[in-house]
């Protein structure tokens, strides 16, 4: 069943707008663009990376800090090789690959329509066999690169959770139900990258694993986190007509799952992926127990028996839900201006929390010392409890330039501010001025923004 969802059918902005954007305004760039970039790996530049933080601060706050059921956690990058044999990942983290004999491209090949015909060349029966291509990263450790020291680069954050269980467990004394939290770097070596940061082989998740007892309350316990993150995504602006919830049908889950959703964005190239939120039994404990010999059962002192809890996963992409904040805030708007002259104005509609620059203010004009100083003293007086930035020049670029990149607030110093203490705060959506006075500035936009 899907939940969710939306009749709209044509996107309202193209990959082109939004790369395009991206790159003029400082969000993302392409990785190691001088030497001609390198497939699959990008760049957040100074917006970027502030919007990206407040994406993973935004899930931190929600998951772990607001909550006291649930610790945060952070786990190395490389693992033993190990736990690769036990998560499953060595034997089955795989996609089928097939290379064009003819323009010698390579696919995936559950994303061909056909295995019939090359979409690239064009040419008929040119493809090889399809073979399993397995997604870890690889690297060694020490000096000898032999296989005795090779390692993988993580794939997921989940198996740094699932080895410390115990370790978390005892030293935070918590029991199930409890969850665990980490956001961490995840790397897999995708046959074809691609659609901008969706499909990346470097990339950042966010991962929950929380633990319950068999007590038959498991089912309850997955249905509330998926309606905790549906609350999240809407909390944090992402239209819900964009968005939809699709319950993996018993075929589609691994046999292990007794449920799953997969929570889905209607990006410009049609639904993809953002999280899947999955009920995995003791699988992924009783896999480690298996392969180490070590017991990481919940010890119930209470009734002093052991036990495996069940785990209710939540498996986010940061770079994914960074990429739909862009697109989600996206819109053209066409403005009338005063002299009824019409022009375009790109606007990105971030929500407050979400949005990397949350007040710009400026000078009305650059060349007056008076005005440039309060403006610049004002801005140090919001520093502390919002993201600001001044800037100065001609006012209609001010204003188009913090529309581009989101911000929801202006504060122009104007030649009046000197005699009436007042300053216009322009809001970005409705474009309405307002004069507020400059001692009830940084009341007034805590309310705007609905920041405490
Ligand atoms: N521990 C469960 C797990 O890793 P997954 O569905 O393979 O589940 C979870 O990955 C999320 O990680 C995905 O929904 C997606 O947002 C993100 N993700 C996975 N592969 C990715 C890639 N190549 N590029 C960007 N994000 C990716």
């Amino acid at each position: 069943m899907t939940t969710g969802g939306t009749t709209e059918t044509t996107p309202r902005v193209t990959m082109e707008e939004i790369t395009a954007l991206a790159k003029r305004r400082g969000f993302i760039f392409q990785s190691s663009e001088i030497y001609g970039g390198i497939g699959g790996f990008f760049d957040y530049g100074p917006l970027g990376a502030i919007l990206k933080r407040n994406v993973k601060d935004a899930w931190w706050r929600e998951t772990v800090e607001l909550r006291d059921d649930v610790v945060g956690f952070d786990s190395s990058i490389i693992m033993h090789p190990q736990t690769w044999v036990a998560s499953g990942h060595v034997a089955a983290f795989h996609d089928k690959l097939v290379d064009c004999k003819n323009c010698k491209h390579r696919f995936r090949a559950d994303h061909l329509p056909s295995l019939d015909k090359c979409p690239d060349c064009g040419m008929s029966n040119t493809f090889t066999e399809p073979r399993n291509f397995n997604l870890m990263m690889k690297t060694s450790i020490g000096p000898m690169e032999d296989s005795a020291n090779a390692a993988y680069l993580r794939p997921e954050t989940a198996q740094g959770i699932f080895v410390n269980f115990k370790n978390v467990y005892q030293s935070a004394r918590k029991r199930p139900p409890f969850g665990i939290a980490q956001i961490g770097k995840s790397f897999r070596n995708e046959i074809t990258p691609g659609n901008f940061t969706f499909r990346v082989r470097e990339f950042e998740q966010a991962e929950l694993e929380y633990f319950v007892p068999d007590d038959g309350n498991d089912i309850a316990v997955y249905e509330q986190w998926v309606t905790a993150r549906k609350q999240w995504y809407s909390d944090y602006g992402v239209r819900p007509e964009r968005l939809r919830f699709y319950e993996l049908t018993p075929q589609e889950r691994p046999h292990y799952a007794k449920a799953g959703t997969d929570v889905e964005y209607l990006f410009p190239w049609g639904w993809g992926e953002l999280e899947s939120i999955a009920h995995r039994g003791t699988y992924d404990l009783d896999a480690h127990m298996k392969l180490s010999g070590k017991d990481l059962r919940y010890f119930d002192e209470a009734s002093k028996t052991h036990y495996t809890p069940i785990l209710i996963e939540s498996s986010a992409g940061m770079d994914r839900t960074t990429l739909t904040m862009l697109i989600d805030a996206y819109e053209t708007e066409t403005i009338i201006d005063g002299e009824g002259k019409e022009s375009k104005r790109v606007v990105l509609r971030f929500h407050p929390k979400i949005a990397p620059v949350q007040i710009g203010v400026f000078p009305l004009a650059r060349n007056k010392p008076e005005l440039v100083e309060r403006a610049k003293r004002i801005e140090r007086s919001l520093r502390p409890f919002f993201r600001t930035q001044y800037d100065e020049g001609n006012v209609g670029q001010l204003y188009r330039r913090q529309d581009e990149i989101g911000t929801p607030a202006c504060v122009m110093v104007d030649f009046e501010t000197a005699t009436d203490g007042a300053v216009t705060v322009r809001d970005r959506d409705t474009m309405r001025q307002d004069r507020i006075a400059e001692d009830k500035l940084a009341g007034y936009m805590s309310d705007k923004l609905g920041l405490p």
